[in-house]
């Protein structure tokens, strides 16, 4: 690797003193260039991977250890997806010859931190994070808006994640609102989350499946209720429990209705995502309020969570929202007091 770094230099350093030298002696280097030149071709794709994103180790270098640091210092309320998702893609990665995708969906309510994980996931997993090439996301109301046209749906993904695929075996599928899908759409994905070493021409088994949806989240949100009800941690809510609960009742929607998925065990992990309690959503404030360098007070965090939705109606525990529009509303606050202080 060193070598070739300096046959890059010197290739510059002779062409540069080539084209100064207008005179006869060039002509004697102008050779020597020009078998140099080809060498240079050579490390082109060197070359260029080390700029550019490419399907290489350098680019693709996973940090289970920084996303596991991550979901413990900011990802809130969310025991079951933390004992299970870094665990479940460290597995996925260190193996050479993985027997399928990874496969994993995520279910529950708005701002629960569906996205968010997905998030961290690409960002230790891709060095370019979310934004690499390699990390594909799906939205269902803006990729796929039109039931009837399910066909053209079909054909489209097939032909997108065989082209993913070829580009990089180690890709990233984030299909996001997948109860607003097309019935019938993930039908087509099926057979890249199964065991084939080979399909349409690629290898799918080292790459890694996202689902994210509402579905089963009324079911995850009475089970922590009882839980609260009952006086026992959340904490003590067992990922054999809510996996039962999701993979039997949560599929009646949209998307996830193509009950192959679930019946032929395409799904490795069903993950919950429980709806936040009040205590969770101060944690994403005060970290909203450092990344704007605000220490915050603890009426300051009360003022911004007041501002947001709690339900069930007779005992508002659990925040309807989550984590989402918790910056907007620090925004809000933060106006306000500035305005305060503007009057005194
Ligand atoms: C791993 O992730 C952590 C947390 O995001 C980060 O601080 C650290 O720099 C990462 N390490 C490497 C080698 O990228
Ligand atoms: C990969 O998927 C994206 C959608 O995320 C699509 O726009 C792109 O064309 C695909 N790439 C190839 C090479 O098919």
């Amino acid at each position: 690797m060193k070598s070739s770094i300096i046959w890059i230099f010197l290739l510059f350093a002779l062409a540069i003193f080539n084209l100064a030298a207008a005179e006869p002696f060039s002509l004697m280097v102008g050779a020597g260039t020009t078998a140099l030149i080809a060498s240079l071709y050579g490390s082109y794709t060197y070359t260029k991977c080390l700029i550019y994103e490419c399907c290489i180790p350098q680019w693709i270098d996973s940090n289970v250890t920084g996303m596991r640091a991550v979901m413990r210092e900011s990802f809130y309320g969310q025991h079951l997806a933390q004992q299970t998702v870094p665990s479940a893609i460290q597995a996925h990665l260190s193996n050479e010859e993985p027997s399928k995708a990874l496969v994993m969906s995520f279910h529950g309510w708005t701002g629960s931190g569906k996205n968010f994980l997905s998030k961290i996931i690409a960002d230790h997993v891709y060095k370019k994070g979310i934004k690499s090439t390699y990390v594909n996301v799906f939205v269902a109301t803006t990729h796929f808006p039109h039931k009837e046209q399910l066909s053209l749906y079909q054909d489209q993904l097939r032909s997108w994640i065989v082209g993913n695929l070829s580009a990089c075996p180690h890709s990233l599928f984030i299909f996001d609102e997948v109860d607003k899908l097309p019935a019938k759409l993930l039908d087509t994905v099926k057979p890249f989350m199964d065991h084939y070493s080979e399909i349409h021409g690629v290898d799918p088994r080292k790459s890694i499946f996202l689902f994210l949806s509402n579905a089963g989240s009324e079911e995850i949100a009475r089970r922590a209720w009882e839980y609260y009800d009952a006086g026992r941690p959340r904490e003590s809510i067992t990922l054999k429990e809510m996996e039962e609960l999701l993979s039997m009742e949560a599929f009646n929607q949209g998307g996830l209705k193509s009950a192959e998925l679930i019946s032929n065990h395409m799904i490795d992990h069903f993950v919950p995502f429980f709806p936040l309690e009040r205590r969770h959503v101060i944690e994403c404030a005060r970290d909203y309020l450092k990344t704007q360098s605000i220490r915050a007070d603890s009426k300051m965090l009360e003022d911004i969570v007041e501002l947001l939705p709690y339900f069930p109606k007779d005992n508002p525990v659990f925040s309807a929202s989550g984590c989402r529009n918790v910056d907007k509303k620090a925004d809000l606050i933060m106006q306000k007091d500035e305005d305060d202080y503007d009057k005194l």
